[in-house]
């Protein structure tokens, strides 16, 4: 039978997972993502407080170890994240204002000149705007309006080859004020040529049984700005039917929509536990909304 992989490919797309280490030991775990999977997301590995605990120390081991796993079984890998108000490296509580920028500087290029060549993507800022449309506030923030396409700027220079995104949750309603926020910056680093090649749409979807109809237009709209467009950390609650079915529909009606991730694959593996939001149940058998995805691919 087809394989998310597999049903992704003939449209050029990619299916994704994200994975732990702690799931480089879960037989069950490995067997679907062989299977099913050509894209890998590190759940927490590649995030700066893992890959730099101290100041210029870098560690890779954690990340590395996923990456060499999901290579290995030729998958491609997207880098998850650079720089973000949460899981920070500790020192960063104590820097502000010109440091911490330097800081972020140092963290980018320590990070990205590791990675250098191997990555399909980064996720180089993650979840920067506020509900309301605004900037959300951080200590980044406070470093000036410009942290973000500094570092954007940073990460091209890095590493010219690999593809450049901003991600963030709740931007997946075309009328929803931070989808517009996150639109109108995007469409300004086109505008002035901050370096910039995608959205990730983290589509972590909450209650309901519908999707967001304008969904896809909101995929469309980023990718009429010039950007690849793709669904970094699907999950629905109760695993929806209708919208895993809907989600994969939108991705695959917008040509720039590049690829559809799952954070996680099993419900044991999800963040949102309780709320079972996986294509696969804890016994490793693949739920309803795992085939109304493979039939929309
Ligand atoms: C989550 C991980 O799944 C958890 O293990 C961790 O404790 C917190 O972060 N948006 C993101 C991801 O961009 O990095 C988050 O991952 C989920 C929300």
């Amino acid at each position: 039978g087809s394989t998310l992989k597999a049903a992704a490919e003939r449209s050029g797309r990619y299916f994704g997972a994200a994975m732990g280490g702690d799931r480089l030991s879960d037989s069950g775990f490995l067997t679907i993502a062989n299977r099913e999977f050509d894209m890998m997301t590190a759940v927490n590995e590649m995030k700066p407080d893992a890959t730099e605990p101290n100041s210029g120390q870098f560690t890779f081991s954690s990340g590395d170890a996923i990456y060499n796993w999901a290579t290995q079984h030729g998958m491609r890998v997207r880098g998850h994240t650079l720089a973000w108000h949460a899981q920070q490296p500790r020192f960063w509580a104590n820097l502000s204002g010109s440091s911490l920028r330097a800081a972020m500087i140092e963290h980018i290029n320590g990070v990205m000149a590791h990675y250098k060549g191997k990555l399909a993507y980064w996720d180089v800022v993650n979840e920067a705007f506020a509900e309301n449309g605004s900037r959300r506030s951080s200590n980044l923030q406070s470093t000036g309006n410009d942290w973000i396409e500094v570092a954007f700027r940073t990460a091209r220079a890095a590493d010219p080859s690999v593809k450049l995104c901003y991600n963030d949750y709740n931007i997946e309603n075309w009328t929803y004020a931070k989808t517009q926020g996150v639109y109108n910056m995007i469409r300004d680093f086109k505008s002035r040529g901050v370096p910039i090649d995608c959205v990730g749409l983290q589509t972590h979807f909450t209650g309901g049984s519908s999707l967001p109809s304008n969904f896809q237009t909101t995929l469309s709209s980023f990718a009429a700005l010039g950007v690849d467009v793709a669904l970094t950390e699907a999950d629905v609650t109760n695993a929806s039917t209708s919208q895993y079915g809907g989600l994969t529909q939108a991705c695959m009606s917008v040509p720039r929509c590049v690829g559809i991730t799952t954070w996680g694959i099993r419900d044991s593996d999800s963040w949102r536990g309780s709320e079972n939001p996986l294509l696969f149940d804890r016994n490793s058998s693949p739920k309803p909304a795992y085939t109304s995805v493979l039939n929309a691919l």
